[in-house]
């Protein structure tokens, strides 16, 4: 019961890490509200929740649009009294060759993945500094670290994240809250399940551990950086990537010419 008492807010918690986090965090006693744009995804999360005991509720919530974040946030202070955890993860990705790439879906990139973790953050960080202290958790990725091909908005907007990680640490340990990423590579979600099979085997080449990761594999770097364990770690980014970044152009394939 490492987060007993506790109230997160897990953005993107209808589905994959969202979802798995929700779960290990209401398992470990903490209170979970699910924000999400699919709603009645949420609420069967929350259903599922519920059954095993534990406390959660869905809130429909688009993470790039202020006033909807506002709204969540006063919610579950309205509904709990506080906000410990806000774990900022909800993301897209639209995959296209950088000279083909529709401005308009570099926007909707930006918008979900990188301005939504900067207005989820802010005005949770400001509930936060009322109550003394807090944890924050943003979803990054390792295309935070590597410009994978036919994903610039994608890269650009998790670089982003992982910097602005550091900055709100640097401002926000003052007020005794702590600010890390998670630099997920490739986990089985449905961010992932649309990849051509052939796409799928040569990104498994370049993973050490010769897997994808399971949502669940997330959910546990969450629950260390969400815990008291975690109390002295800020400004981290956490690479759960079964030795990705590790690998440079390393690959599984002994032929292999280490393009993934
Ligand atoms: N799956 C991977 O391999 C992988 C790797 C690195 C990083 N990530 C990151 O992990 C995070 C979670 O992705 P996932 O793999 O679980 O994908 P997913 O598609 O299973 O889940 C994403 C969730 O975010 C929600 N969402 C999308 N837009 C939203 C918005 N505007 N407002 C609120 N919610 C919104 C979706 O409804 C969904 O529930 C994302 O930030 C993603 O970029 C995933």
């Amino acid at each position: 019961m490492r987060l007993q008492g506790k109230v997160a807010a897990i953005t993107g918690g209808a589905l994959g890490i969202g979802r798995a986090t929700a779960v290990l965090f209401a398992s470990e006693g903490a209170t979970v509200a699910l924000g999400d744009v699919e709603v009645g995804a949420a609420e069967a999360v929350v259903k599922e929740i519920l059954q095993r005991g534990g406390r959660a509720i869905a809130v429909g919530v688009d993470v790039g649009d202020v006033g909807q974040v506002q709204a969540y946030v006063d919610r579950v202070v309205a509904e709990y009294g506080r906000l410990d955890v806000m774990f900022a993860n909800a993301g897209i990705a639209h995959s296209a060759p950088f000279l083909e790439h529709p401005e308009a879906q570099w926007h909707r990139v930006l918008r979900v993945n990188l301005t939504g973790v900067f207005l989820c953050c802010q005005v949770a960080a400001r509930q936060m500094v009322k109550q003394g202290g807090g944890r924050i958790i943003t979803t990054a990725s390792i295309n935070g670290f590597r410009g994978v091909e036919n994903l610039v908005g994608y890269n650009v907007a998790k670089a982003g994240v992982i910097e602005m990680t550091k900055t709100m640490a640097v401002e926000l340990a003052q007020h005794h809250i702590t600010v890390n990423a998670i630099a997920p590579a490739q986990i089985d979600t449905r961010l992932t399940r649309s990849l051509p099979e052939d796409a799928r085997r040569r990104r498994t080449e370049r993973i050490p551990m010769g897997r994808f990761g399971e949502p669940e594999d997330v959910a546990r770097a969450a629950l260390f950086l969400a815990s008291d364990d975690a109390s002295y770690v800020t400004g981290h980014t956490l690479a759960v990537d079964g030795g990705y970044l590790a690998g440079g152009l390393w690959s599984r394939k002994p032929e292999g010419t280490g393009r993934g």
